[in-house]
């Protein structure tokens, strides 16, 4: 295992009415809040009324952004943090899903930071002051609510970036599993899809003795697989949505990566291409994408691993020949996000072969892609070729 140092701060209020925790939340760091929020999913649940009444009842004065859009544009975060400076904002709130979450991370950045916010989003480093931020999340997906990631899009430019700080991870967030039962079956199995995929990029690494991480994300990715079913199905189930609620924040805390030796996520920068060019649903890329990456990287290195995931997240029969039980494995996962409803190419999405070498081009600048098998250039686009 390799060192590491634990850190998350997130202090996390869980499950049902958890929301009577809010005021006391924000009180903690001040009573002038940013609320920002996405298209109005928050009010048809009635959260947004529960909310403004509980600023009301504690003197916490408020001002609002909304219209946060899915894949959020780095415009918002300029307007947000204009709003902030106008009013001497204390604490940004986010109500929401990753998006909104994302969104107000980089606005509590960008507060105190003279120049455009895009800079905060291309190089992390200028990231040195923020606003505490505090959110509800309606959406299990990102685990944006309990790490310090940021994805903002620069649609102008077509690039969809990450960037990351201690800064800006939530000090507090809310999460009642009852929020999330008006989310759509198509964003749901998106959801699960993503969560999983956050899963498989830290468990798919060469790293030796990992057993507590290895056996967490199994056991995570076994979650994902019974309940985001059942949600799909049976949206008001509570205990998948509980589930799925506290595997999103646990799939990208750290608590799966920490030890492990991983030199970079794979599938994950491939699909940012892909929305930063064709605004698609991030979790709806990475499915499509995901069976692809596994064929593709299944080799003699790998194939170790990729069995351990087939014998111990899909119960294949351990006696098998290892590439069997690999190949198994990957066609199950692919059979998995279709029987969710995920459309498994990229046709599908309105994605054709025309941008294929920009966007390899782009994802690969830095050198090869990823941890489990590294990928140049050509292999990326291999693999987009594959997903059409
Ligand atoms: O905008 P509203 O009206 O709220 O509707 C949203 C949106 O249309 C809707 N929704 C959210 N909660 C709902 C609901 N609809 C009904 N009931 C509810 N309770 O769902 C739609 C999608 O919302 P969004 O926030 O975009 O989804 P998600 O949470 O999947 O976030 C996706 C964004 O996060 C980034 C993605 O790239 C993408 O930009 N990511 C962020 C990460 C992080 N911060 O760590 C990691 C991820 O890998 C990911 O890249
Ligand atoms: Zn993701």
């Amino acid at each position: 295992m390799e060192n590491f140092c634990y850190s998350i701060r997130t202090k996390i209020y869980f499950g049902k009415g958890q929301i009577h925790n809010l005021g006391n939340a924000i009180k903690n760091y001040g009573d002038k809040v940013l609320i920002v929020y996405g298209g109005g999913s928050i009010k048809k649940i009635g959260l947004y009324d529960r909310m403004i009444n509980i600023l009301n009842e504690n003197n916490i004065t408020y001002k609002e952004l909304s219209g946060v859009d899915p894949n959020p544009r780095i415009e918002s975060v300029r307007e947000g943090a204009k709003i902030c400076r106008e009013n001497d904002i204390q604490v940004v709130l986010a109500v929401g899903g990753g998006s909104t979450i994302d969104c107000a991370k980089v606005i509590a950045a960008a507060v105190h930071y003279e120049n455009d916010p895009w800079d905060l989003v291309k190089n992390p480093i200028k990231i040195t002051k923020a606003l505490p931020i505090v959110t509800v999340l309606t959406l299990a997906a990102t685990g944006s609510e309990m790490n310090k990631n940021a994805v903002i899009s620069n649609m102008s430019i077509n690039e969809k970036v990450g960037t990351a700080s201690e800064l800006i991870k939530p000090k507090v967030s809310i999460m009642d599993p009852e929020y999330t039962y008006s989310v759509s079956k198509y964003q749901t199995a998106a959801g699960t899809a993503d969560i999983m995929s956050h899963i498989f990029e830290n468990y798919f690494t060469h790293t030796e003795a990992v057993d507590i991480q290895d056996s967490t994300a199994e056991g995570l990715l076994r979650t994902c697989i019974k309940y985001g079913k059942i949600a799909v199905e049976d949206p008001t189930n509570y205990d998948a949505r509980a589930n799925l609620m506290w595997a999103s924040s646990w799939a990208i805390n750290g608590l799966i990566s920490y030890g492990t030796k991983n030199i970079g996520w794979t599938v994950h920068p491939m699909e940012h291409e892909l929305s930063a060019y064709y605004d698609i649903t991030h979790g709806v890329g990475l499915a499509i994408l995901t069976p692809h990456w596994m064929k593709y990287s299944l080799n003699n290195s790998t194939v170790n691993k990729l069995a351990q995931y087939g014998i111990n997240v899909w119960g294949i029969d351990k006696n098998l020949d290892k590439f069997e039980i690999a190949n198994k494995a990957i066609d199950k996962t692919s059979q998995f996000f279709k029987e969710l409803g995920i459309p498994m190419t990229l046709r599908e999405v309105g994605i054709n072969e025309e941008k294929f070498e920009i966007m390899a081009e782009k994802v690969t600048a830095k050198g090869k892609l990823g941890t489990l098998y590294p990928l140049t250039k050509e292999d990326v686009i291999n693999i987009y070729k594959m997903s059409l």
